[in-house]
């Protein structure tokens, strides 16, 4: 009897087996082991008083900043956006990758907006990413409102950190901000002009955010750049920052006494209470502009009796100091992130380059308004989203082109095809005065090179191909340019932009289309639009389950 059962219990677990696996391969996007998040946001205006009088801003869930978004490697995470403002609204994760799934992205290109009264949930996941970033609204001028935020994405349990536990850890969000209301701000836009310089810098939307701390414990601070347009310095009185993460990157650990901020970066950095019970001043400060504006907070020694007084510890002054900084920051290849391998077993400087493409930002005034360009393009953003014209076949919204171009000064929809797999190096090109970040959406890049002048072929002997640091925003110093090199792992349509919210509001962006060739499996194709995907512009007569989708596309 025992005999006769075993030879047929074998045929039915296999065929258990293959149907598992059948499930599997018809629903490639779901993991049954991740678990869900579900948040509920709702946005609305609120009146704050931050520079001494009332103004209207952003808020989420009743907060100005809007509440941290906190995660853990690979969970799903399900948010429901309610659009309280009576303008269409987005909200993107600078920093997420959202892998295969630019149908979350949160920006224009590849979004139909929230529009007044309405709800739309996001689902995402921070796959394979751990670290510090930030998310905004990425419609209008909101960004200047608030609607902005800390993301915090914890390791899973079983990958340890390259540092012990700190007893606690801060969101902070520094940024310039200005007194006018954001349709103001965007009226100036819109007329052709250029925004003013900001009002002042706030700490977590407020002059004088207080971070309480007890003596002796060491706290992880997760400073982000949410502002409009400068560059900031951050430093603690008294207090040594050891700088350890970099947009999902863990860098070599190395002390600072200020650290310079970008538009869009985020750092994470450790601090040891390890000063007398006092107040000291924490500030953020202008850079590359005058006249210097600071943003003042309190870090507060929980038995402090003495209140901040005397002059703000002073900003750096060489001006070098910024570039050598930048040069310092390095990956630490022998950690690991969120996955158990080494960051450094992924050797990026013995990929061979496949493409070459050269971003050059300027300030062309078109049809008698200012406006901002890459390589001559200004950006205009087309009423239907480009990731749909593309998946339903629309005809006319865009036509992309191979990833070079120069020409002559043009408004247009801008979108570079950009080869899967390509293994790319970027030069972003600054011929302007002005200090300059950059964002790409989709993925982050090796920072291989910063130089001063006109880049050229010789520069490639000055990069860093053994420890550069893998993150998504970048600074490009005046009159000089930054190399950095990308792998094109990520299918999708992915927004590379400038962080100056005026700059890309007036076109300094453009979308980089990455689509896989037939006969790649579709672990690594792109996701099908979400079921509750919002439909605008030529899209919205769709009917959508009759069209036919491009090919190719995972089911
Ligand atoms: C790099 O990571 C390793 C492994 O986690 C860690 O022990 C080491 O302290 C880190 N090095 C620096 C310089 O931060
Ligand atoms: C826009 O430009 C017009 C004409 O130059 C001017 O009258 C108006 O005040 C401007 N509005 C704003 C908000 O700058
Ligand atoms: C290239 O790979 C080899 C091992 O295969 C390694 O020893 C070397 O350091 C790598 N070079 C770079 C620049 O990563
Ligand atoms: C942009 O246009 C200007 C003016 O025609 C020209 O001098 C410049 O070379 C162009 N730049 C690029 C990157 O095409
Ligand atoms: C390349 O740039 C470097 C640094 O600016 C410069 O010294 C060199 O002359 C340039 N080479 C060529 C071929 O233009």
């Amino acid at each position: 009897m025992v005999m006769m059962k075993r030879p047929s219990a074998w045929p039915l677990m296999a065929l258990g087996l293959v149907m598992a696996l059948l499930h599997l391969l018809k629903c490639p996007n779901v993991a049954a082991m991740d678990p869900v998040q579900e948040l509920e946001w709702q946005v609305e205006y609120m009146t704050v008083d931050t520079l001494g009088v009332e103004q209207r801003v952003i808020g989420i869930n009743g907060q100005f900043p809007g509440p941290q978004l906190q995660t853990t490697t690979n969970t799903i995470i399900s948010l429901n956006v309610h659009n309280g403002l009576d303008e269409p609204f987005l909200l993107t994760w600078n920093g997420i990758q959202q892998r295969k799934n630019p149908w979350q992205d949160g920006v224009l290109g590849t979004n139909c907006p929230i529009l007044p009264g309405q709800s739309w949930t996001y689902k995402f996941r921070a796959k394979d990413q751990i670290g510090s970033f930030s998310y905004f609204p990425s419609t209008n001028l909101h960004r200047t409102a608030g609607g902005f935020g800390s993301i915090r994405v914890d390791p899973r349990s079983t990958i340890a950190s390259p540092f012990s536990p700190p007893d606690d850890d801060f969101a902070v969000l520094i940024g310039d901000w200005y007194q006018a209301d954001h349709k103001v701000l965007q009226a100036m836009l819109d007329n052709g002009s250029t925004l003013p310089a900001p009002d002042a810098v706030l700490i977590n939307g407020r002059l004088g955010a207080t971070f309480t701390v007890e003596k002796g414990k060491t706290y992880r601070f997760r400073i982000s750049n949410i502002g409009s347009s400068q560059t900031l310095n951050f430093r603690i009185e008294g207090h040594q920052l050891l700088l350890v993460e970099t947009e999902g990157s863990y860098v070599e650990s190395t002390y600072h006494d200020s650290l310079d901020v970008h538009l869009g970066q985020s750092y994470s950095v450790l601090v040891t209470m390890d000063q007398n019970d006092r107040d000291y001043y924490v500030v953020a400060s202008t850079r590359f502009a005058s006249p210097v504006l600071n943003g003042i907070g309190v870090l507060h020694y929980a038995d402090s009796t003495s209140a901040v007084s005397g002059d703000l510890p002073p900003a750096p002054a060489d001006p070098d100091f910024s570039l050598n900084q930048a040069r310092s920051i390095t990956w630490n290849l022998t950690t690991n992130a969120a996955r158990p391998n080494p960051q450094g077993s992924y050797h990026y400087g013995n990929i061979t380059i496949t493409n070459s493409v050269k971003f050059s930002n300027s300030a062309p005034t078109l049809s008698g308004k200012q406006r901002f360009a890459i390589n001559n393009v200004s950006h205009f953003v087309p009423d239907t989203p480009l990731k749909l014209a593309d998946y339903y076949h629309i005809p006319n919204v865009f036509t992309s082109v191979p990833l070079h171009l120069t020409q002559e000064p043009t408004l247009a929809v801008s979108v570079l095809e950009g080869p899967f797999r390509a293994f790319v190096e970027v030069i972003f090109q600054n011929d302007e005065p002005t200090i300059q970040s950059w964002h790409t959406d989709g993925y982050s890049f090796w920072v291989v090179g910063f130089g001063s002048g006109e880049w050229n072929e010789t520069a490639r002997l000055t990069y860093n191909l053994r420890n550069a640091v893998s993150r998504s925003t970048t600074q490009v110093y005046p009159s000089a340019w930054t190399a950095v090199l990308m792998s094109l792992d990520n299918p999708g349509l992915w927004n590379i932009r400038s962080a100056e919210v005026q700059r890309q509001y007036l076109g300094q962006e453009l979308y980089l289309r990455v689509v896989t060739p037939p006969g790649v499996s579709w672990k690594r194709r792109e996701h099908a639009p979400p079921v509750n995907l919002l439909l605008c512009g030529q899209a919205k007569t769709l009917q959508v389950n009759a069209a036919s989708p491009s090919p190719g596309e995972a089911p």
